[in-house]
Order: structure tokens, then sequence, then C-alpha cells
């Protein structure tokens, strides 16, 4: 596919036309990645939710296919996962190959389509022809509370179960376990305060070690997330509930992917865009750039950080260094002229300074005083290292600007409005002084290139 569209994302999936929120049923399956998405084919607007579907070789460039799922007269279709059930525990398998099964939420909202309909869970599998077939027993998870939804399912190899984390309302989420996908059973509830809809839960070594590894329970709004165990049916919290990315930052809705192969080891995330739509263009919203992700221990305890996947060296064209030196109030921007790319910069402050990266016609500043990054009015904390330096990398879009501050702690995407007269980036100092250590720039190829 080739977007001629000024308005659209460059190295982000987005639909072709319509509406488009969550990421759903993220799952690697012979050697494509299946991005799934709620999607409204008929309107820019949120409504008729329908499973989208695009694959991709290299989580970067994506080709949209039918659409997976259709509203039915059970409702909707709302959020949920996808998994390969390997041991075809499910009897739903046909042929030879491992079925890929999606468990989804047919929804009770209030459009004509579902209007009155309770919430439920329910599986479709991939038959031998590659089409997406609703399993006859659906639902296989009852209306429970509230309006259950947004079904994420793992498989938990020490009691050889799947477990699925489930929304149930305002800041209830339960856990579920089955031995075959298809009979449910409640093992936990848990309540996130200030937390609501689409759960994950997945394991993260601690500092690349796999043997100090922790369970995480993640709640979607602002990236939040509990670290704590699991045994297989009940999740204990450790510590308190923390975040990655900063209020009103556009992220939400986020899904690691399944079945990554345990030779490749990283549990790779991507998130809804959240609330994005431009004038004039086809489509509203777009997924951020997957990011891995792991837990490092911080000044602060143990956190998470997210890196954009390593596939992003795919899209490079050439790498620019603009070496160590000394940036004050007043010298020239450090310019570079280009559309797409992905800055890496190194910074020692001087008290009080403010260091500004601009792109795109958009801006992200670090204020030293402070110890903050802002983009516009989304501010996030980001504490000066103790060798006194700050790191920032910055995936510049023609529709965005995506931050990961000191190793990935800090993640801070902000969609910006396309500027057709886009100066490149400028890189400078707007009070004080410091020392630049570093600054990497890599061009970047547009994703849809290729097709
Ligand atoms: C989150 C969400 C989910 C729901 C879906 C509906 O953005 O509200 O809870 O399943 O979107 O589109």
């Amino acid at each position: 596919m080739l977007y001629k569209e000024s308005g659209r994302p460059q190295l982000h999936f987005s639909a072709r036309r319509g509406w488009l929120n969550d990421p759903n049923g993220l799952v690697y399956a012979d050697g494509l990645y299946h991005l799934f998405y709620q999607h409204n084919p008929y309107g820019r607007d949120w409504g008729n939710m329908h499973w989208g579907h695009a694959v991709s070789d290299d989580l970067l460039h994506w080709t949209e296919q039918e659409i997976a799922l259709y509203p039915d007269e059970m409702g909707t279709m709302f959020s949920g996962s996808a998994v390969i059930d390997w041991h075809n525990t499910s009897g739903l398998q046909e042929g030879n190959e491992p079925p890929i099964i999606l468990i989804y939420t047919a929804a009770g909202d209030s459009s004509p389509l579902s209007e009155g309909k309770p919430y439920t869970q329910c599986l479709a599998y991939r038959n031998a022809q590659g089409e997406w077939i609703k399993h006859e027993g659906n639902p296989v998870v009852p209306h429970i509370a509230g309006s259950n939804r947004d079904p994420k399912v793992i498989w938990h190899e020490p009691t050889r179960r799947w477990v699925m984390v489930l929304y149930m309302e305002g800041s209830d989420y339960a856990i579920l376990v089955s031995p075959d996908l298809i009979q449910w059973r409640i093992t936990c509830r848990l309540t996130m305060p200030g937390m609501d809809e689409c759960p994950d839960l997945f394991q993260l070594p601690v500092d690349g070690d796999s043997t100090q590894a922790k369970w995480v329970f993640w709640a979607c709004k602002k990236g939040g997330y509990q670290l704590g165990s699991f045994d297989g049916e009940v999740f204990i919290p450790e510590g308190e509930l923390l975040f990655t990315v900063p209020d009103g930052a556009n992220s939400y809705a986020a899904q690691t992917w399944s079945d990554i192969p345990a030779s490749d080891g990283r549990v790779i995330q991507t998130t809804w865009a959240y609330k994005t739509s431009w004038p004039d263009m086809p489509f509203t919203g777009y997924m951020t750039f997957p990011c891995e992700l792991s837990l490092v221990t911080a000044e602060e305890g143990i956190r998470m950080a997210l890196a954009p996947v390593r596939e992003i060296e795919l899209i490079k064209r050439g790498q620019s260094s603009y070496g160590r030196r000394q940036l004050a109030t007043g010298d020239d921007p450090i310019a570079h002229a280009a559309e797409l790319m992905d800055v890496q910069l190194h910074w020692k402050p001087e008290p009080g300074s403010k260091l500004a990266i601009e792109a795109n016609g958009a801006a992200i500043v670090y204020d030293a005083a402070t110890e903050q990054l802002s983009c516009g009015p989304i501010i996030a904390s980001l504490r000066v290292k103790p060798d006194g330096t700050v790191k920032l990398r910055t995936i510049i879009d023609r529709t965005s600007l995506e931050t990961f501050g000191n190793e990935g702690i800090l993640y801070m995407p902000v969609s910006i409005a396309p500027n057709p007269n886009h100066s490149g980036l400028r890189v400078y100092v707007n009070e004080g002084a410091g020392e630049l250590l570093s600054m990497e720039v890599h061009e970047l190829e547009s994703i849809w290139n290729q097709q």
C-alpha cells in the first residue's frame, strides 16, 4: 500500500479507512505478526465494532487483510486477545496446524447491533482455509458483572493451563483459568485503583536475569503496571501501582504479543495512540511504535523500561553524528533536514537550563530546573541521572513525537497535527546552557514504501 495522504503516519500502522482503537489479538504465527484491532469500517468515529486485521513479517510493514470478526446476534466485537493452541486443548484444530484462537468480547453496548445484550467472552479460530470461524459453543464466559470485557489470555506452563485476565467494572479485574479455553473458572479478583479496561499479565526478568523474574499486571490507563507474583491462580501485588506514560500522552489499551518464540525471548507491546484524528483524513487512530519491555533496577526501585523494537534498524537510512559540544542560549540550532527520524541524544544540563528538540512543527523541552520533560501540555517527571546527564530518544513521525527518556523509564508518545511546512529537526537551548555529549540522527524510511 502506498499512501499519499498528508496526514498518514509514516512509521505507524493505521487502517486504510474508518476508526481504529485498541490493538487486539496480537499473535505471532507462521512467521507473521497478526495485528487485530477495534475497528469501525463505516465511519471515522467509534461504533459498530469489528476486528480489523493486518499482518507483517517485521512488526513495521503491514498489509491490511479482510475484516476478521463482524458483529453478530450476540453483539458487537469488543476487545480481546489471541493465542496459538499448540496442544489442541480446545479440540478446534482442523488439519495439521495448531489453530490460532481469538478470544473476544461480544458486547452489549448501546449500539443497535448489541443493545440490551450481555457482555460475554467468545472464541473464534482460523480454519484450514484461513477463515475466522466463531466457535459453536459461544459464549465461553457468561456475563459476570458490569461489562466483563477485554480478555487477555496466556498459557501458564507450570500449571499447564490457560489464564485469562479480564476487566469487570469500576477498577475491578478478575483472573480465570481453563484447561481448554472453553471452560473457565474465576480464581482471583483484583482492584487497581484509578485503572480501568484492557488488562494484561506477563513475566519479565529483572536486569536481564530470568531467575529474578517478576510478574506484571498491566492495567491500561497511563501505562499502569503492578509488579507482583503469580502462582497460576492468584496475583499477589508487591509495592505500589506504577506508570510508564504521563497523563495526556497518546497511549492506551496496550497489549503484549503472544507466542513470540522462546528463542527470541522478547516481550513486545503495541498500544493505541489514544484519540488521534486529523481533518480530511479517511481514518482515525493509529498504533504506537511496537516496544520491547524490560524491568530495570533504577534509583527509585524496579521500573519498567520501553525501547522501540530492534526491527527499527530495517528502516534506518544513514546516520549523522553531532559530536560533543557546548550549547548555550542564542547559539544556532543544530539542524537536520528530514521528516522521519530516530534521534538519540545524551545531554548534560547546567542547572536551570532548557533544551528543545523541535521537529515537524512541535517541540519537546527538557527543563533541568524542574526535571521535567514536556510536549505542549503533556508534562512528565524525568530525573537527571546520578552522573548529571539525561538521555532522550525520539522517534519523529509526520504525526507524532514518541520519546523515551533515560533508557525508556519514561515513555511519552504524543500525536501532533500534520504540518506540511515542517522544517526538519532543530535542537537548541532556550534557557541557560549545557553540554551535548552526543547526538545521533538516523533518517527513517516510510513503512508504506515497500508495498
Ligand atoms: C478500551 C475499550 C475496551 C472495549 C473497547 C471497545 O478502549 O473501551 O474496554 O473492549 O475499547 O471498542
